[in-house]
């Protein structure tokens, strides 16, 4: 009988198990994955020794199972499975466990190989509700993801400790399809280089004030994020926001539109997709004061603003064959006027998103959108993460890439 090769042939998984009550479940999640081919070698943090013994994981790995940095007979073990990885998967993770590896801790084996691997890392939290939802643990999340680790939400229902509440542990069919995805991420960018906008701008009014908007730059720096894991080489151009820079994403950080226009315009030549997300200033103070403006009394003052460089538009004049996409965020007549801009600023593709919607305006973790190209609609994108956007929106301009080679 031919052997027909399995879906995770071939992949090699570093799986880190933390010693909560949850660790009986990475038992079950071990044979899914080697079911299903893939070369598992586990790591038990010293708590998960007290839950399950290395014994049930070797057996099942057909591997010995690492618990010690400093083992005499495998001295170089950290170095050795951090490089060979193609997916770090921390199952369960403790609010302890998460902590140290947004401190960048290297205390103990698993902490190490973390830090010494350029691997995605999957990590799926078990705790109670009440420990998940602790600010320091959700600031620790919020750490790591804008690092670029990929967290799975606990879901809600009924927990160990009795109650009922967020904190369960994810599905195992949740689990298994996030490592599947993420070990079979297309390397479908390879040959792209993507320049991404991000963010806000700030025009100075005097040294003191400035114009801004709402934009966090979450979606632009998730944009950045999925094309480097789908093998892009990377230009991240952000204004200021409150992210972490992206480890591996060459990102220039400026202030200004007109800041923005010089570095997106340096990097343009050699970009092949453009995706401006940035929520740019469209005016700016016309002469931002030397010094400090003093208060007038109660009289009205007004401000003089000129209209700052319409960055897409001064591209698309030097446009050789790059793939544009602008975003249009609005509060009415959304495709009216998403289809106006993307006429008006000579654009393949534009992404818009109501943002009086509730979770799709600035600052939140999701979003909701419509795509719309010359043809009309493209897609209708309904409320998620932002992260799942960037995917959807990676795919949708994978199609015409393809179609325009
Ligand atoms: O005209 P509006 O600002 O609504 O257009 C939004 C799109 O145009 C976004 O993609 C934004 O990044 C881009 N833009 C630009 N230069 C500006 C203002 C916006 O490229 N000065």
């Amino acid at each position: 009988m031919p052997v027909t090769k399995k879906q995770l042939s071939g992949k090699r998984v570093v799986f880190g198990v933390g010693g909560s009550i949850a660790a009986y479940k990475a038992i079950l999640l071990l044979r899914r994955l080697t079911d299903l081919g893939a070369d598992v070698e586990v790591v038990m943090t010293t708590s998960a020794c007290e839950f399950i013994t290395p014994l049930t994981f070797q057996t099942l790995s057909g591997h010995p199972v690492h618990t010690n940095t400093f083992n005499p007979d495998d001295n170089m073990a950290h170095l050795r499975l951090a490089e060979n990885a193609d997916l770090i998967l921390v199952s369960p993770a403790t609010a302890n466990l998460i902590g140290r590896f947004a401190q960048g801790m290297a205390d103990d084996l698993l902490s190490t190989i973390i830090l010494a691997s350029h691997a995605p890392l999957l990590v799926v939290p078990a705790m109670d509700g009440g420990m998940w939802q602790h600010p320091l643990v959700q600031q620790n999340v919020k750490t790591l993801r804008e690092t670029g680790v990929e967290i799975l939400d606990p879901e809600f229902g009924s927990l160990a400790s009795g109650h009922i509440g967020w904190g369960r542990f994810p599905s195992e069919e949740a689990i298994m399809s996030s490592i599947i995805s993420l070990l079979t991420m297309p390397g479908d960018y390879h040959d792209e280089v993507v320049l991404i906008t991000a963010g806000p701008t700030h025009e100075a009014i005097d040294p003191v004030r400035y114009i801004a908007n709402r934009s966090s730059g979450k979606m632009g720096y998730a944009l950045a994020q999925a094309a480097q894991k789908r093998g892009a080489q990377m230009v991240l151009v952000t204004g200021p926001t409150s992210l972490t820079p992206p480890p591996g994403i060459h990102t220039i950080s400026v202030t200004t539109a007109e800041e923005m226009r010089d570095a997106v315009h340096k990097h343009f030549e050699r970009a092949t997709v453009v995706i401006m997300a940035a929520a740019v200033a469209d005016y700016r103070p016309d002469q931002p004061a030397k010094t400090k403006l003093k208060k007038q009394g109660r009289e009205q003052v007004s401000l003089a603003l000129s209209p700052t460089p319409d960055i897409l538009t001064s591209l698309s004049a030097q446009k050789s064959g790059q793939f544009m996409v602008g975003f249009a965020a609005e509060t009415e007549h959304l495709i009216e006027e998403a289809t106006r801009k993307l006429k008006a600023k000579g654009l393949d593709m534009i992404v818009a998103n109501d943002v009086t919607k509730p979770g799709a305006g600035f600052g939140s973790d999701t979003n909701a959108a419509v795509v719309l190209d010359a043809h009309g609609l493209v897609a209708d994108l309904p409320l998620m993460p932002k992260r799942e956007m960037a995917t959807k929106l990676l795919d949708l301009i994978r199609i015409r890439l393809n179609q325009q080679k």
